[in-house]
Protein backbone atom coordinates (compact mmCIF):
# COMPACT_ATOMS: atom_id res chain seq x y z
CA UNK A 1 0.00 0.00 0.00
CA UNK A 2 1.09 3.20 -1.19
CA UNK A 3 0.54 6.03 1.70
CA UNK A 4 1.23 9.79 -0.11
CA UNK A 5 1.60 12.85 2.29
CA UNK A 6 -0.69 15.90 1.77
CA UNK A 7 1.04 18.61 3.54
CA UNK A 8 -0.96 21.79 4.17
CA UNK A 9 0.40 25.16 4.92
CA UNK A 10 -2.04 26.55 7.93
CA UNK A 11 0.78 29.64 7.21
CA UNK A 12 3.74 30.73 9.06
CA UNK A 13 5.39 27.47 10.94
CA UNK A 14 2.14 25.66 11.29
CA UNK A 15 1.79 22.56 9.13
CA UNK A 16 -0.97 19.84 8.64
CA UNK A 17 0.42 16.82 7.70
CA UNK A 18 -1.91 13.88 6.48
CA UNK A 19 -0.58 10.63 5.96
CA UNK A 20 -2.53 7.08 5.91
CA UNK A 21 -4.96 7.35 9.21
CA UNK A 22 -2.67 9.95 10.67
CA UNK A 23 -3.37 14.11 10.81
CA UNK A 24 -0.23 15.42 12.09
CA UNK A 25 -0.08 19.32 12.98
CA UNK A 26 2.82 20.74 13.38
CA UNK A 27 3.62 23.72 15.47
CA UNK A 28 0.45 25.12 15.59
CA UNK A 29 -0.02 28.47 15.86
CA UNK A 30 -3.66 29.96 14.46
CA UNK A 31 -4.74 31.88 17.32
CA UNK A 32 -3.68 35.38 17.36
CA UNK A 33 -2.16 34.82 13.75
CA UNK A 34 -3.06 37.90 11.74
CA UNK A 35 -2.32 35.73 8.40
CA UNK A 36 -3.91 32.35 9.56
CA UNK A 37 -7.47 31.50 7.93
CA UNK A 38 -8.03 28.60 10.04
CA UNK A 39 -9.01 29.08 13.14
CA UNK A 40 -7.92 26.10 16.22
CA UNK A 41 -11.32 24.93 16.81
CA UNK A 42 -11.80 23.90 12.97
CA UNK A 43 -8.67 21.60 13.11
CA UNK A 44 -10.19 17.90 14.20
CA UNK A 45 -9.28 14.47 14.54
CA UNK A 46 -5.67 15.54 14.69
CA UNK A 47 -3.93 12.40 16.06
CA UNK A 48 -0.73 14.03 16.89
CA UNK A 49 0.67 17.84 17.84
CA UNK A 50 4.63 18.12 16.86
CA UNK A 51 6.34 20.75 18.21
CA UNK A 52 9.96 22.10 17.16
CA UNK A 53 10.18 24.11 19.71
CA UNK A 54 8.60 26.48 22.92
CA UNK A 55 8.58 30.35 20.94
CA UNK A 56 4.72 31.38 21.25
CA UNK A 57 4.50 31.42 17.37
CA UNK A 58 4.89 27.51 17.71
CA UNK A 59 2.95 26.38 20.59
CA UNK A 60 -0.04 28.78 20.72
CA UNK A 61 -2.79 26.33 20.22
CA UNK A 62 -0.87 23.03 21.25
CA UNK A 63 -3.05 22.92 24.44
CA UNK A 64 -6.57 23.42 23.77
CA UNK A 65 -6.10 21.14 19.98
CA UNK A 66 -4.22 18.30 21.73
CA UNK A 67 -6.52 17.89 24.92
CA UNK A 68 -9.86 18.49 22.65
CA UNK A 69 -8.61 16.06 19.81
CA UNK A 70 -7.06 13.78 22.05
CA UNK A 71 -3.82 14.13 20.08
CA UNK A 72 -0.11 12.95 21.24
CA UNK A 73 2.13 15.30 21.44
CA UNK A 74 5.70 14.82 20.18
CA UNK A 75 8.75 17.06 21.12
CA UNK A 76 11.54 17.77 23.04
CA UNK A 77 11.29 16.44 26.45
CA UNK A 78 11.63 19.69 28.22
CA UNK A 79 8.41 21.09 25.98
CA UNK A 80 6.56 17.74 26.82
CA UNK A 81 7.43 18.23 30.39
CA UNK A 82 6.19 21.89 30.21
CA UNK A 83 2.86 20.99 28.51
CA UNK A 84 2.13 18.32 31.34
CA UNK A 85 2.48 20.48 34.18
CA UNK A 86 0.93 23.46 32.31
CA UNK A 87 -1.80 21.94 30.98
CA UNK A 88 -1.88 18.03 32.02
CA UNK A 89 -1.26 16.81 28.21
CA UNK A 90 -1.50 13.40 28.92
CA UNK A 91 -0.41 11.38 25.51
CA UNK A 92 2.91 12.48 24.87
CA UNK A 93 5.86 11.05 23.20
CA UNK A 94 9.60 13.33 24.30
CA UNK A 95 12.50 12.67 21.86
CA UNK A 96 15.93 14.80 21.94
CA UNK A 97 17.95 15.75 18.83
CA UNK A 98 19.00 13.12 17.23
CA UNK A 99 16.26 10.49 17.91
CA UNK A 100 13.52 8.97 16.29
CA UNK A 101 10.51 7.36 16.83
CA UNK A 102 7.64 5.14 15.18
CA UNK A 103 4.27 6.94 13.87
CA UNK A 104 1.55 5.09 12.10
CA UNK A 105 2.34 7.13 9.41
CA UNK A 106 5.97 5.83 8.96
CA UNK A 107 9.38 7.56 10.97
CA UNK A 108 9.84 10.52 12.70
CA UNK A 109 13.65 11.78 13.67
CA UNK A 110 14.06 14.86 15.33
CA UNK A 111 16.98 16.80 14.00
CA UNK A 112 19.26 19.80 15.30
CA UNK A 113 18.02 23.96 14.37
CA UNK A 114 20.27 26.37 15.05
CA UNK A 115 17.93 28.49 17.09
CA UNK A 116 16.98 29.58 20.59
CA UNK A 117 13.96 27.98 22.89
CA UNK A 118 11.96 29.22 25.67
CA UNK A 119 8.37 29.31 26.58
CA UNK A 120 6.72 32.76 26.95
CA UNK A 121 6.79 32.34 30.68
CA UNK A 122 10.97 32.05 30.46
CA UNK A 123 11.00 28.63 31.06
CA UNK A 124 13.32 26.65 29.62
CA UNK A 125 12.37 25.03 26.10
CA UNK A 126 14.93 22.27 25.21
CA UNK A 127 17.06 22.21 22.34
CA UNK A 128 15.26 23.81 19.20
CA UNK A 129 14.49 21.23 16.99
CA UNK A 130 13.67 20.63 13.07
CA UNK A 131 11.77 17.13 12.15
CA UNK A 132 12.96 14.44 9.18
CA UNK A 133 9.55 12.65 8.36
CA UNK A 134 9.73 9.20 6.21
CA UNK A 135 6.55 8.10 4.81
CA UNK A 136 6.97 5.09 2.67
CA UNK A 137 10.10 6.03 0.36
CA UNK A 138 9.27 9.62 0.68
CA UNK A 139 11.41 11.81 2.75
CA UNK A 140 10.43 15.08 3.98
CA UNK A 141 12.40 18.01 6.14
CA UNK A 142 10.86 20.52 8.07
CA UNK A 143 13.93 22.53 8.70
CA UNK A 144 11.64 24.66 11.51
CA UNK A 145 12.81 28.07 13.07
CA UNK A 146 16.05 27.73 12.18
CA UNK A 147 19.88 29.64 10.73
CA UNK A 148 21.46 27.78 7.63
CA UNK A 149 24.11 25.42 8.94
CA UNK A 150 25.99 23.20 6.91
CA UNK A 151 24.77 19.83 9.25
CA UNK A 152 21.58 20.36 6.90
CA UNK A 153 22.95 18.59 4.46
CA UNK A 154 23.94 15.61 6.51
CA UNK A 155 20.74 15.31 7.89
CA UNK A 156 18.43 15.93 4.92
CA UNK A 157 20.66 15.70 1.52
CA UNK A 158 18.27 14.65 -1.23
CA UNK A 159 15.15 14.45 0.45
CA UNK A 160 11.94 14.81 -1.51
CA UNK A 161 10.32 17.89 -0.21
CA UNK A 162 12.38 20.18 2.54
CA UNK A 163 10.46 23.08 3.94
CA UNK A 164 12.29 26.17 4.92
CA UNK A 165 12.18 29.62 6.29
CA UNK A 166 12.61 32.53 4.24
CA UNK A 167 11.07 35.56 6.19
CA UNK A 168 14.61 36.56 7.97
CA UNK A 169 15.34 38.45 11.22
CA UNK A 170 14.67 35.13 13.52
CA UNK A 171 15.14 32.68 11.09
CA UNK A 172 17.33 32.39 7.84
CA UNK A 173 16.03 35.05 4.86
CA UNK A 174 15.87 34.27 1.14
CA UNK A 175 19.67 34.47 0.87
CA UNK A 176 20.85 31.84 3.08
CA UNK A 177 17.99 29.96 2.27
CA UNK A 178 19.35 28.96 -1.43
CA UNK A 179 22.54 28.45 0.03
CA UNK A 180 20.80 25.80 2.02
CA UNK A 181 18.85 24.34 -1.10
CA UNK A 182 22.36 23.83 -2.75
CA UNK A 183 23.37 22.37 0.07
CA UNK A 184 20.52 19.82 0.55
CA UNK A 185 19.47 19.59 -2.79
CA UNK A 186 15.92 18.64 -2.79
CA UNK A 187 13.38 17.61 -5.09
CA UNK A 188 10.86 20.19 -4.28
CA UNK A 189 11.23 22.97 -1.31
CA UNK A 190 8.56 24.94 -0.06
CA UNK A 191 9.33 27.86 1.58
CA UNK A 192 7.48 29.16 5.81
CA UNK A 193 7.56 31.32 8.08
CA UNK A 194 7.74 34.28 6.31
CA UNK A 195 4.33 37.35 5.73
CA UNK A 196 2.79 36.78 8.72
CA UNK A 197 3.89 40.07 10.40
CA UNK A 198 5.66 43.46 8.38
CA UNK A 199 9.52 42.43 9.96
CA UNK A 200 9.23 39.07 8.18
CA UNK A 201 7.54 40.06 5.08
CA UNK A 202 9.69 38.84 1.85
CA UNK A 203 8.96 38.39 -2.01
CA UNK A 204 8.18 34.39 -2.32
CA UNK A 205 7.86 35.24 -5.96
CA UNK A 206 11.65 36.56 -6.03
CA UNK A 207 12.85 33.53 -3.94
CA UNK A 208 10.87 30.99 -6.24
CA UNK A 209 12.63 32.66 -9.48
CA UNK A 210 16.04 32.31 -7.74
CA UNK A 211 15.27 28.63 -6.65
CA UNK A 212 14.62 28.01 -10.09
CA UNK A 213 17.57 29.63 -11.35
CA UNK A 214 20.27 29.04 -9.05
CA UNK A 215 19.30 25.15 -8.20
CA UNK A 216 18.01 21.89 -9.18
CA UNK A 217 15.17 22.10 -6.78
CA UNK A 218 11.46 23.03 -7.65
CA UNK A 219 10.33 25.32 -5.35
CA UNK A 220 6.81 25.14 -4.44
CA UNK A 221 5.20 28.19 -3.27
CA UNK A 222 1.50 27.44 -1.34
CA UNK A 223 -0.83 30.62 -0.62
CA UNK A 224 -1.75 29.71 3.31
CA UNK A 225 -4.58 26.73 3.10
CA UNK A 226 -3.32 25.13 0.01
CA UNK A 227 -1.30 22.03 0.07
CA UNK A 228 1.43 19.90 -1.79
CA UNK A 229 1.09 15.99 -1.83
CA UNK A 230 4.13 13.87 -1.89
NI1 LIG B 1 11.27 30.55 17.10
MN1 LIG C 1 9.10 31.23 14.94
Amino acid sequence: MTVSAKLTWLSHGSWLIEAGDSRILLDPFLTDNPAAKATADSLTDISDVLVSHAHFDHINDVASISKRCGSTLIGAFEVVQWFQKHHHVKNAVMMNLGGSCKLPCGQLKMVPAVHSSSFPDGSYGGNPAGYLLTINTKRIYFACDTAYFSDMRFYAHGVDVAVLPIGDLFTMGIEDCIEAVKLIEPKVVLPAHYGTWPPIATDAVQWSGRVSAETKAKPVVLAVGESYEV
